[in-house]
C-alpha cells in the first residue's frame, strides 16, 4: 500500500481537494505507475461539477503520463522503468467489437480490479477508470501505452485524453481526407488538437470557431486558416462563404466536415448547419444530461444526407495511435508543446479550472 497525495473531488460542485489517498500494490493484471505529468480536461470539471455521474468521491486527471513502477501477477505488456501514456481505452480483445477487427469500439475494456481509497478507506473513482492528479496511481496494464522515453511528459501525456480526441476526432470518426474543407466550432485543447489533426491530414481549409478571441490565435497557431469569432459573426453563415470561396467555381454551401468541440445544442446545431450536403459532423464536445437534440426539421436531416457522428476518444485505438503521435511530434511534425500553457504543481487544479473557465489557457499540466 503506498500513501500519496491526490486531487479529489468529494461533492458536486463542491471545490477539489489535496488528500492523501491510499494506492494499494498491484495485483494480477495491474500496473503503478508513477505518475510525471497530468494535464487539466474539460471532462474533470465535468465530474466536478457532477455531469458525469454521482459516484463521488471522484479522484480525479486523466491526461498523464509516467513510468511505471510495478507490475502485478501475468503482466507482460509494461515493465517498472517504462515511460507510457496512459490511456482509458485498455481493449478486451475478446467483445464483439474485438472479435470483429474493430476494437476501437471495444465494450469492455479493462480498469484496474483494486480500488483506491481515501485515508478512512473509502472508495475513490478514478476519472475515466485513471486518476492521475496523483503521485501514483493503479491502472490495468493494458492502460499504460509505451512511448519514446525522450518525451516530454507534460506534452505526451495530453495524447492521453483531449489531444487525441480532438486529433482522431478529424482523422479518425471525421475521416478528413487531402483537401477537404473543415470546420471546428470550440478551439480548446481537444479543438486545436482536431485542428492539427485536420492540418495532418491534409485539409486544405480549417476553420477555427470560437467565442473567444485568444482561442482563435492559438488555434492559427495550430494550422487554422480562417478564423470566426461567433460573439460577433453568425457561425453558420461565416463558414458557408469561407467554404464556398474556398471551393470557388465549383461552389459549396458549407464545410466537408464539422466538428464540434464544445458539445452544446447550439453548438451542434451550428455544425449540422455549417456543412455542405452529404458532410459529415463529429460531436466530441460532452454534452451534460440535461441537454437535448436541438429542433431540426427531420426533411433537413434526410435532404442534407452525409453523416451524424460522436467521437469517443477520437475512435482511437491507444497502441497504434500514441507512439505514431509520439513520433510526428519528435520529427517536429505535431506541436504538442503548444498545448502546454502552463505548468503548474499538484496543489493548483481548483484555479486551472477558473483559468479554463475564463478561457486563458489550452492545458494548464499538473508535473509531479
Ligand atoms: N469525446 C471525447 O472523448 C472527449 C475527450 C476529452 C474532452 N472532451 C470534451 O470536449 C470538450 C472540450 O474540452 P476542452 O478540454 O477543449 O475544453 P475547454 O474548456 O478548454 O475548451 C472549450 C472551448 O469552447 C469554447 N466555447 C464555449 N462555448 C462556445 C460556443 N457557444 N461557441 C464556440 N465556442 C465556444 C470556449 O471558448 C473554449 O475555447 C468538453 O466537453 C470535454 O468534456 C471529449
Ligand atoms: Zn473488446
Ligand atoms: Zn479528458
Amino acid at each position: 500500500m503506498h500513501e500519496v497525495k491526490a486531487v479529489v473531488a468529494k461533492a458536486k460542485g463542491e471545490p477539489v481537494s489535496l488528500e492523501t489517498i491510499l494506492v494499494p500494490d498491484p495485483g494480477p493484471g495491474e500496473a503503478l505507475v508513477q505518475v510525471q505529468a497530468c494535464g487539466v480536461c474539460h471532462t474533470d470539471l465535468h465530474y466536478r461539477e457532477g455531469g458525469i455521474n454521482d459516484e463521488f468521491p471522484f479522484l480525479l486527471g486523466h491526461e498523464a503520463a509516467g513510468v511505471v513502477e510495478a507490475v502485478g501477477e501475468g503482466v507482460t505488456t509494461v515493465a517498472p522503468g517504462d515511460f507510457v501514456v496512459l490511456n482509458w481505452r485498455a481493449v478486451c480483445g475478446d467483445c464483439r467489437a474485438c472479435d470483429r477487427g474493430e476494437p476501437q469500439y471495444c465494450f469492455a475494456t479493462h480498469n484496474a480490479t483494486q480500488k483506491m481509497t481515501l485515508a478512512d478507506g473509502t472508495p475513490l473513482s478514478p476519472a475515466l477508470g485513471i486518476g492521475a492528479f496523483a503521485e501514483k496511481t493503479l491502472v490495468a496494464a493494458g492502460q499504460c501505452t509505451k512511448v519514446d522515453p525522450e518525451a516530454r511528459p507534460a506534452a505526451v501525456g495530453l495524447l492521453g485524453c483531449g489531444v487525441m480526441a480532438g486529433i482522431g476526432a478529424a482523422m479518425n470518426t471525421g475521416n478528413v481526407s487531402r483537401g477537404d474543407v473543415v470546420a471546428v466550432i470550440g478551439c480548446g485543447g481537444v479543438g486545436v488538437a482536431a485542428i492539427a489533426g485536420a492540418a495532418l491530414a491534409g485539409a486544405g481549409t480549417i476553420i477555427a470557431v470560437d467565442i473567444d478571441a485568444g482561442k482563435l490565435e492559438a488555434a492559427t497557431k495550430l494550422g487554422a486558416t480562417h478564423t470566426v469569432n461567433s460573439s460577433e459573426t453568425d457561425a453558420v453563415e461565416a463558414i458557408k462563404a469561407i467554404a464556398g470561396a474556398a471551393a470557388g467555381h465549383r461552389g459549396a454551401d458549407g464545410a466537408d466536415v464539422v466538428i464540434d468541440a464544445v458539445g452544446r445544442p447550439e453548438t451542434w446545431k451550428q455544425a449540422f448547419y455549417a456543412r455542405d450536403l452529404a458532410g459529415t459532423v463529429v460531436l466530441v464536445g460532452v454534452p451534460t444530461p440535461d441537454m437535448t437534440i436541438p429542433e431540426i426539421p427531420l426533411i433537413d436531416v434526410f435532404g442534407r444526407g452525409g453523416s451524424l457522428k460522436s467521437s469517443w476518444y477520437g475512435d482511437c485505438l491507444p497502441s497504434r495511435d500514441f507512439p505514431m503521435l509520439v513520433d510526428l511530434y519528435r520529427q517536429g511534425r505535431l506541436d504538442l508543446d503548444a498545448f502546454v500553457t502552463e505548468e503548474i504543481a499538484i496543489d493548483g487544479v481548483e484555479a486551472a479550472f477558473e483559468r479554463m473557465h475564463q478561457g486563458d489557457v489550452l492545458r494548464s499540466v499538473v508535473v509531479l
